[in-house]
C-alpha cells in the first residue's frame, strides 16, 4: 500500500471558533487583508463580523459568482496584485473559498487565470490563507483544487499550494442556512464523503474520514433539514463537510461528472446536481467496490446481515433515495425535466468531458447511456 496525502491546514473546529480569528490573522504575522466573498455574504452582515476581527487593514472583494467563471478569476488575480497583501481571508461557500485559494496563489504567479487550469501550474509560494466556510458541504477549505467555469464547461485549478494555511470551521454560521441551502449542501457532502469512498484512489485516510462523513450526513441531514436551529446536528453536518474536504482528496467518481450535465442546463444547485444520481451511483458501482460495500451501507445505517455487496449497495442506495426524496429533492431525471431522447447525448457528455479515470466501475458511452435511463425511471438496479 503506497499513498500521498497532503494535510497542511491547520484547522480550527467547533461553535465560537470564528472567535480565534484575530489570533490566527496575528500569528501569521500579516499587514494587509484581502478577504474573498459574494455580495449575498456582505449583505447578510456576516463579512462584517468577520472584518471587524481583523486588525490589520483590510480590503474586501465581493464579485463572487456562484459557479465563477475564469473571468472572476481574473478579477480577484487582478485585486490580490494591486496591493501587497500578505493574507488572503475566503468567506462563504465553495465558490468564494475556491476563489480566495487561486487568489492566494496569483498574488505571487503572473499571468492570466486560464494559463493554470490543470495541474500544478503554480511556480511560486501562495501567500497564507485562512478559509471560513458558511455552508456544510463543500469541503473546499482542506481541497488541493479550485473550480472554474471555462466557455460553459466546469475546469479545475488544482495545485497543493491552493490547500489554505488555516481553516476556521464554526457551525454557527450555519444555523441560518435556508432549508433548500442546508439541503443542497448537504447532499455535496455526503456525496464528496461516498463518491471518495468508491474511489480507486482512496486510501486509509481518506476512507477513515469518508465513512464518519457518510455516517454524520446520513445520521444528521433529515434533522438540520426539519429543525434548522438543532446546534449538534448542525455541527455533525460540518463535520462531515470537513471530512468530506479530506475524503476529496482521494476524488470523485461519476455521481459528480452526471451532476455537471444537469446542474446548469436544469438550474439546479450544485449539490441537487450530484444528490440526485448519487442512490444509482451507489447501486452501480456495488460490484466494481464489492470488498467496501458492508462498511458504506454500514455508514448508511443498513444493518443487513449479508455479505452480498449487491445486496448491500442497493439497500444504501434505497436509503440514500430516501434520504434525498426527504429533503424535497427530485430523485429521479424526469422530475427535473429530462427529455428521454436527450438521456445519450447527456451520457456521451459525461464520458467526454468529466471522465474519471480513478473510477473503478469504467464507462462508455453506451454503459452511461444505460445509467442514464435508470436515473430517468428510477430504477436502482437493471
Ligand atoms: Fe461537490
Amino acid at each position: 500500500m503506497n499513498f500521498t496525502h497532503y494535510m497542511p491546514t491547520k484547522v480550527v473546529f467547533g461553535y465560537g471558533a470564528l472567535d480565534g480569528l484575530g489570533s490566527e490573522v496575528s500569528a501569521l504575522r500579516a499587514s494587509r487583508v484581502l478577504a474573498v466573498t459574494d455580495r449575498v455574504m456582505v449583505k447578510t452582515g456576516l463579512v462584517d463580523r468577520v472584518t471587524s476581527r481583523i486588525v490589520p487593514p483590510c480590503d474586501v472583494f465581493d464579485e463572487v459568482e456562484a459557479e465563477p467563471r475564469v473571468e472572476v478569476a481574473d478579477a480577484v488575480a487582478n485585486k490580490v496584485r494591486e496591493r501587497a497583501y500578505d493574507l488572503v481571508v475566503g468567506i462563504g461557500g465553495g465558490s468564494s473559498m475556491d476563489m480566495a485559494k487561486v487568489a492566494s496563489c496569483f498574488a505571487t504567479n503572473a499571468g492570466s487565470a486560464r494559463k493554470y487550469v490543470g495541474n500544478n501550474l503554480f511556480s511560486n509560494r501562495q501567500l497564507p490563507s485562512i478559509m471560513i466556510p458558511t455552508t456544510a458541504g463543500t469541503g473546499a477549505e482542506l481541497t488541493v483544487a479550485s473550480m472554474v467555469t471555462v466557455d460553459g464547461h466546469k475546469q479545475w485549478i488544482k495545485s497543493p499550494l491552493l490547500l489554505p494555511t488555516v481553516a476556521i470551521v464554526d457551525p454557527e454560521w450555519t444555523l441560518t442556512m435556508p432549508q433548500s441551502v442546508t439541503a443542497a449542501t448537504g447532499l455535496d457532502a455526503l456525496s464528496h464523503n461516498t463518491e471518495s469512498y468508491l474511489s480507486s484512489m482512496a486510501n486509509p485516510i481518506t476512507d477513515s474520514a469518508a465513512l464518519e462523513g457518510m455516517k454524520l450526513a446520513v445520521g444528521n441531514l433529515e434533522k438540520v433539514f426539519a429543525d434548522g436551529s438543532d446546534r449538534k446536528a448542525r455541527e455533525a453536518m460540518s463535520l462531515a463537510a470537513l471530512l468530506g474536504g479530506i475524503a476529496l482528496h482521494a476524488k470523485m467518481v461519476y455521481g459528480h461528472s452526471i451532476g455537471y450535465t444537469i446542474a446548469t442546463r436544469y438550474r439546479l444547485a450544485h449539490g441537487v446536481s450530484c444528490g440526485l444520481p448519487l442512490p444509482y451511483v451507489i447501486a452501480s458501482y456495488s460490484v466494481a467496490c464489492a470488498p467496501k460495500m458492508k462498511k458504506l451501507a454500514s455508514a448508511y445505517g443498513v444493518d443487513l446481515k449479508t455479505d452480498d455487496s449487491v445486496a448491500l449497495g442497493l439497500a444504501a442506495a434505497e436509503r440514500a433515495r430516501r434520504l434525498v426524496g426527504n429533503l424535497g429533492v427530485p430523485t429521479t431525471m424526469k422530475e427535473i425535466g429530462v427529455p428521454e431522447g436527450d438521456l445519450h447525448a447527456l451520457a456521451r457528455e459525461c464520458v467526454e468531458m468529466y471522465p474519471r479515470q480513478n473510477s473503478p466501475l469504467v464507462f462508455d458511452e453506451e454503459s452511461m447511456g444505460h445509467l442514464y435511463e435508470m436515473m430517468w425511471e428510477g430504477r436502482l438496479s437493471s
